[in-house]
């Protein structure tokens, strides 16, 4: 195990490493949001796994909430074995997570329409099903169109709390969205704006957007923005265990919130430094091992 990397006091950091030793050297309780976008489940099983896992990891866990959600793996995977090593690889992620919230906190999980379904079951065993606030759906409309079935353009985001009754929510300094049908309402409602659903209309980053990174899974700043702004304060931690391009980190820094960001991949550190060293103030570059990872 890793000596702690970060603390409250430490300044916006980004760790290059795998993201689950680090995890588990972190104080509970320190996030008051957390917010990933795990690679998708690619669908390549790993059958060798399969055999040295079904015994290993999950093993007899008990849910947080008392659910066994080993049975729940074993009936899910049941119906999908290629789903069987990203249950493996997400599960005690997301068991961190839970560990890592605060009271008042909030998991934002980023998915596609393939993984969601598994993941909400997922995470209705570990944080119980009255946590489960959201599923949002990110809707675009870009690309290329399927003819043979309905074009997906969409992502989904579930939205987990770790207690129904403490957790922050401020939809007030949410930005707003013009109205479908503005003839229906008041002048002043049309000049305000109205409150997003849970479903958003927004862009993906275009080839020639700004924000653009090279990064081939970025997520738009204006998501982010939107979840950092609802779900945390001015000065709170906010947690991206899979930063990629750190878009988090960008949001987080914007709203004058603090961030720790971890990604395994050197390109995505490459891209973060590049990208986060432009913003007040600029963050730490660590390696697992705590040493300032080279320039
Ligand atoms: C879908 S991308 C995240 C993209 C990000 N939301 C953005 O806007 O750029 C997922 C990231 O998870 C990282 N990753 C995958 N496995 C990891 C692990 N075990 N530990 C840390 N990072 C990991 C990948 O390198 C990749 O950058």
């Amino acid at each position: 195990m890793h000596a702690p990397l970060w603390d409250a006091d430490s300044p916006n950091t980004v760790i290059a490493g795998d993201n689950l030793p680090v995890l588990e050297t972190l104080p509970a309780g320190s996030f008051q949001l957390i917010c990933i976008d795990p690679p998708f489940n690619t669908g390549r099983t790993q059958r060798a796994q399969r055999i040295r896992t079904v015994r290993s990891a999950a093993g007899d866990r008990v849910g947080f909430k008392g659910q066994t959600y080993q049975t729940l793996r074993g009936a899910l995977t049941a119906y999908d074995d290629t789903f069987i090593s990203y249950w493996d690889f997400l599960a005690p992620r997301l068991e961190q997570a839970w560990r890592l919230l605060a009271a008042t906190g909030t998991l934002y999980l980023h998915l596609d329409y393939r993984e969601v379904h598994y993941a909400k079951v997922m995470l209705d065993a570990l944080f119980g099903r009255e946590c489960f606030l959201n599923e949002i759906i990110w809707a675009y409309d870009y690309g290329a169109r399927a003819k043979r079935r309905w074009p997906t353009k969409h992502d989904n985001i579930l939205v987990y709390v770790k207690d129904p009754k403490k957790y922050h929510f401020n939809s007030d300094e949410v930005d707003r969205e013009p109205y479908m049908a503005p003839g229906l309402v008041t002048a002043e409602k049309v000049a305000r704006g109205k409150l997003p659903t849970d479903v958003w209309w927004h862009t993906i980053v275009a080839p020639n957007a700004r924000e653009r990174t090279g990064y081939p899974t970025q997520k738009p700043v204006g998501v982010l923005k939107r979840i950092v702004a609802a779900s945390s304060r001015p000065g709170d931690w906010v947690l991206d265990f899979f930063a990629g391009s750190g878009t988090t980190g960008a949001a987080a820094a914007e709203l004058n919130r603090k961030y720790l960001l971890i990604d395994s991949h050197t390109e995505a550190i490459d891209v973060m430094r590049r990208r986060l060293s432009r913003t007040t103030p600029p963050p730490q570059f660590l390696t697992a091992d705590g040493e300032l990872a080279a320039t």
